[in-house]
C-alpha cells in the first residue's frame, strides 16, 4: 500500500495541529512530529532521494553507541551534569519530549527528560544485587540522594553550529524529585491529601495539545511498595526493592498515575481519572470539539490497554476510563455509577481508579503482554502499541499490536486489533519499546531487552546482541522491513526517541549502560567514555544525512 505525502497532511490536519513547528499534537509518548518541509524537491534532490540506500547496522555487542552510515552524535546532558546554581541532571534518562520557545525557530526550546530510576550502587555507593548486604542497611542519606535523582529534568537546549548545548542557567532549568509536592487532580482526596509528595519511576511520557508535558509513573511500587487487597481488605507491603517507606510515610496511592508538568514554570498535577497502574506512556489525540482521548498502558504481565475520553474540552479529569477487551474489539468502561459489578466491589469511582487493575479484571479486559509504548500512525490513524514480552506465557520477543478504532472515530467504543509485527529473527528485533513516528510517517522503535538476559548464552536474545534503535521504512524497496540503525552500550537501553520539530535531530536517551556492574572498580561499560570509568545516563542528539532523507522519504511518493 503506498501512503501520499497529502494524505500524510490531511490525517494531521484532522488533528487539529497548530503551527507547523509547534511539536504537535499528533502527539504522543514517543512522539510524531509535523511535516514542515512542503516545498516540492527539485529533480536532483528527488534523485538523490530515490537512490537513497539504508544500510543496516549489524547486531553487536560493543560498549559503543553505534550509529548506522549516515549518523553522528553528540551528547547534550548526562546524569550530574550541572544544569543550574541549584540543580544536576538526574539518573537513568527515559523520555524526551521538545517544545521550541518560538514556534519560528525550531532550534531553541525546552527538553523534558524523564528519570526514572536510580542504580544504588553509583547514587548511593550501595549495591543491591549484594544479597549479603540487603536494603536494610541503607540510610536516610542515601535515599534522600536516591530521592532527588528520579523525576524529570527541565532544560533549555539550543542548537548552535550543528550542536545542541544545555543553556546554563537559564531560568526554566529546574528539577521535579522525588520531592516535589504535586497536586492531585481529584475533588476526593486520596489517602486523605490533594498532594503528593514527589514522582517517581518516570519511565514514558507525552505531550498536550495544550504543550504541557506528560510524564507517567510505571514501576511505582519499587519504591515505597504497594497496598495489596484480600477480599477488600487492605495490606501494605513494602518495596523489597529501595525500600524507601522505611524513611518516609508516602502512601503507594500517591504514586502510579499519569503527571502533567507545565513547561514554564514547573508546576506539576497528577491526573487521577486516567487511573493508577504501571504506566508506561501516555499518547493524546484531540477530537474536533476539543475532548480529548488518552491511550495508556499498563507495563506488566498480563495487564491491560486503557483509553480514556474527555468529556469536557481540553481535560484530563472529566470523562471515563475505558479498558481493552482485544478479543472482541471492546472498550469497557470503568464506570462505577453504571457498571454493577464495579459498584459491588468498590465503594466508589475514585476507589475504581486507584485499584484500576482489578476494575479492569472484574469488566473481562484481555491480558497483554506488558504494553509499552504507542503511538498513533499519522497516515493512517491506525494505533500501535509495543507488546514487549511475557517471558511466562513463553513470549520472548513480543509484538506490536496495531488497533483500528471502527470507521477511524478516536472516541469509538469497539475496534479491531491485530499483529502487526512480531518480534523474533525472521523480522530482526526483540522486545520492542518506545515508538516514534517521523515527518514522512517511518516508525523508529528501540528495544528493552533486560540486561541481564541480553547477551546471555543460556537466554533466547544471542542474534540481537545489544539493544538497538530500528526504523520500518513506509517507503521503497525497504519499506516494512526493520533495520537496526543504533547499537546501544553494554547493559543499556535506548529510550525516549523525540525527533526536533525540523526533523533534522533525533533526540535519545541512554539509560542504565553498564546496568549489570556490581564492583565499581570493574564497571561492565564505560560509556561515553568522558574520564572517569563511570557509566553514565545520558541525553544524544543524532543527526546526519540518513534522518533527513528519511524525513523527507515520502517526497518519491505521491
Ligand atoms: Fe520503563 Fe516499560 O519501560
Ligand atoms: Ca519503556
Ligand atoms: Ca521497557
Amino acid at each position: 500500500m503506498s501512503y501520499s505525502r497529502r494524505k500524510f497532511i490531511s490525517f494531521l490536519g484532522k488533528a487539529s495541529l497548530g503551527t507547523a513547528l509547534v511539536p504537535p499534537f499528533l502527539i504522543s509518548c514517543g512522539n510524531t512530529t509535523t511535516p514542515t518541509e512542503t516545498k516540492n524537491l527539485s529533480e536532483e534532490e528527488l534523485e538523490r532521494l530515490k537512490t537513497f540506500v539504508l544500510e543496516a547496522l549489524p547486531a553487536s555487542d560493543k560498549d559503543d553507541l553505534l550509529l548506522a552510515k549516515g549518523l553522528d552524535y553528540h551528547t547534550i546532558v548526562k546524569w550530574g551534569d550541572r544544569i543550574s546554581d541549584a540543580d544536576t541532571f538526574g539518573f537513568n534518562n527515559d523520555f524526551t519530549c521538545f517544545i521550541p520557545l518560538d514556534e519560528n525557530n525550531p532550534k531553541d526550546g525546552l527538553l523534558w527528560v524523564n528519570h526514572e530510576y536510580i542504580n544504588s550502587l553509583y547514587i548511593a555507593g550501595f549495591n543491591y544485587r549484594d544479597y549479603e548486604n540487603p536494603p536494610e542497611h541503607v540510610t536516610l542519606e542515601q535515599v534522600d540522594k536516591e530521592m532527588y535523582n528520579v523525576g524529570g529534568s527541565i532544560i533549555r537546549i539550543k542548537e548552535e553550529h550543528g550542536k545542541w548545548k544545555v543553556v546554563e542557567n537559564d531560568p526554566h532549568n529546574r528539577r521535579i524529585t522525588a520531592k516535589t509536592p504535586i497536586k492531585l487532580n481529584w475533588d476526593t482526596p486520596i489517602k486523605g491529601k490533594t498532594t503528593a509528595i514527589g514522582t517517581l519511576a518516570n519511565c514514558s511520557g507525552g505531550i498536550t495539545p495544550w504543550n504541557t508535558f506528560l510524564t507517567c509513573e510505571e514501576n511505582y511500587d519499587d519504591f515505597y511498595g504497594e497496598t495489596k487487597y484480600e477480599n477488600n481488605v487492605a495490606t501494605t507491603v513494602s518495596s523489597d526493592y529501595y525500600g524507601w517507606e522505611r524513611f518516609y510515610n508516602h502512601p503507594p496511592e500517591h504514586y502510579g498515575w499519569v503527571v502533567e508538568i507545565n513547561p514554564k514554570d514547573g508546576a506539576a498535577q497528577k491526573h487521577i481519572a486516567l487511573g493508577r497502574f504501571a504506566h508506561e506512556c501516555c499518547t493524546l489525540y484531540e477530537l474536533e470539539d476539543k475532548r480529548i482521548v488518552a491511550y495508556t498502558g499498563d507495563d506488566k504481565n498480563n495487564e491491560h490497554l486503557y483509553k480514556f475520553i474527555s468529556s469536557q474540552p481540553s481535560s484530563l479529569k472529566e470523562g471515563t476510563l475505558y479498558v481493552a477487551d482485544t478479543i472482541n474489539g471492546k472498550w469497557l468502561a470503568l464506570d462505577w455509577e453504571n457498571q454493577p459489578i464495579l459498584k459491588k466491589k468498590f465503594k466508589d469511582q475514585t476507589e475504581v481508579l486507584i485499584r484500576a487493575r482489578e476494575a479492569a479484571k472484574l469488566l473481562g479486559a484481555t491480558p497483554l503482554n506488558r504494553p509499552e509504548d504507542i503511538e498513533i500512525d499519522p497516515v493512517t490513524g491506525h494505533i500501535f502499541v509495543s507488546l514487549t514480552n511475557n517471558k511466562w506465557k513463553d513470549d520472548f520477543h513480543g509484538s506490536i499490536l496495531k488497533i483500528e478504532e471502527t470507521n477511524g472515530a478516536f472516541d469509538a467504543l469497539t475496534f479491531k486489533a491485530s499483529t502487526y509485527k512480531a518480534g523474533g529473527e525472521a523480522t530482526g528485533f526483540s522486545c520492542p519499546d518506545n515508538l516514534a513516528f517521523d515527518h514522512s510517517g517511518n516508525l523508529w522503535m528501540t528495544s528493552d531487552m533486560s540486561g541481564s538476559w541480553m547477551n546471555n548464552p543460556e537466554k533466547p536474545y544471542m542474534p540481537f546482541k545489544n539493544n538497538s534503535l530500528f526504523v520500518i521504512p513506509r517507503y521503497g524497496k525497504d519499506a516494512g522491513k526493520v533495520i537496526r540503525v543504533a547499537s546501544a552500550p553494554r547493559d543499556a537501553e535506548l529510550t525516549g526517541p523525540w525527533f526536533s520539530p525540523d526533523g533534522k535531530t533525533l533526540f535519545l536517551s541512554v539509560q542504565h549502560p553498564g546496568e549489570q556492574t556490581t564492583d565499581v572498580n570493574h564497571p561492565t561499560s564505560q560509556w561515553p567514555f568522558d574520564g572517569d570509568n563511570i557509566p553514565k545516563p545520558a541525553v544524544v542528539a543524532i543527526t546526519g544525512d540518513l534522518i533527513e532523507k528519511m524525513n523527507k522519504l515520502n517526497q518519491i511518493e505521491g
